[in-house]
């Protein structure tokens, strides 16, 4: 496995394109799934620069903070609050342009503007999220649906 991670410039598309496959290789040289979470938030993190990047894993029935880039953060979330408690519920991705627009949204952060949130999804049941906060307006779109997606797969 290769501890150097290759930042490149570029399209955001040319990004997460650049940085897929060194994310597969991180991930494919280890099987503990603790040690793969915070790698691939360190990755993103420096990568994108975002203000924060974590996991919520589902822990007796609610989200409990996991491997993460960034300031400190809320450490529990109920089942449908928040952003990641509806993207726990509703199983699905959710992008968030302006947070304080988003209702029951949670501030972990003040600096926080905009999130994406996917869920991470084994054999039907929602076993964690994937949380992306950025510190200005409007950061994601489809590109990072897609993309991010495609990166929560390989868990
Ligand atoms: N804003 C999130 C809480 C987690 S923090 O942003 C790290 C939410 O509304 O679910």
């Amino acid at each position: 496995m290769s501890e150097h991670l290759q930042i490149i410039q570029g399209s955001k598309a040319e990004q997460y394109q650049a940085l897929i496959p060194q994310i597969k290789g991180l991930l494919s040289g280890e099987t503990d799934l603790i040690a793969n979470l915070a790698n691939l938030t360190a990755a993103l993190k420096t990568q994108f620069g975002w203000l924060w990047v974590g996991f919520y894993l589902v822990k007796e029935n609610e989200l409990v903070l996991g491997p993460f880039q960034g300031p400190i953060a809320c450490t529990r979330i109920q089942k449908g609050r928040g952003v990641c408690g509806s993207s726990w519920a509703s199983a699905s991705i959710l992008i968030v342009p302006d947070v304080e627009k988003f209702p029951g949204h949670i501030a972990c952060s003040s600096l926080s503007k905009s999130e994406i949130v996917l869920p991470l999804i084994k054999a039907g049941e929602v076993w964690g999220v994937l949380d992306i906060d950025s510190s200005d307006y409007n950061q994601f779109d489809e590109t990072d649906r897609q993309y991010l997606e495609e990166l929560v797969g390989l868990l």
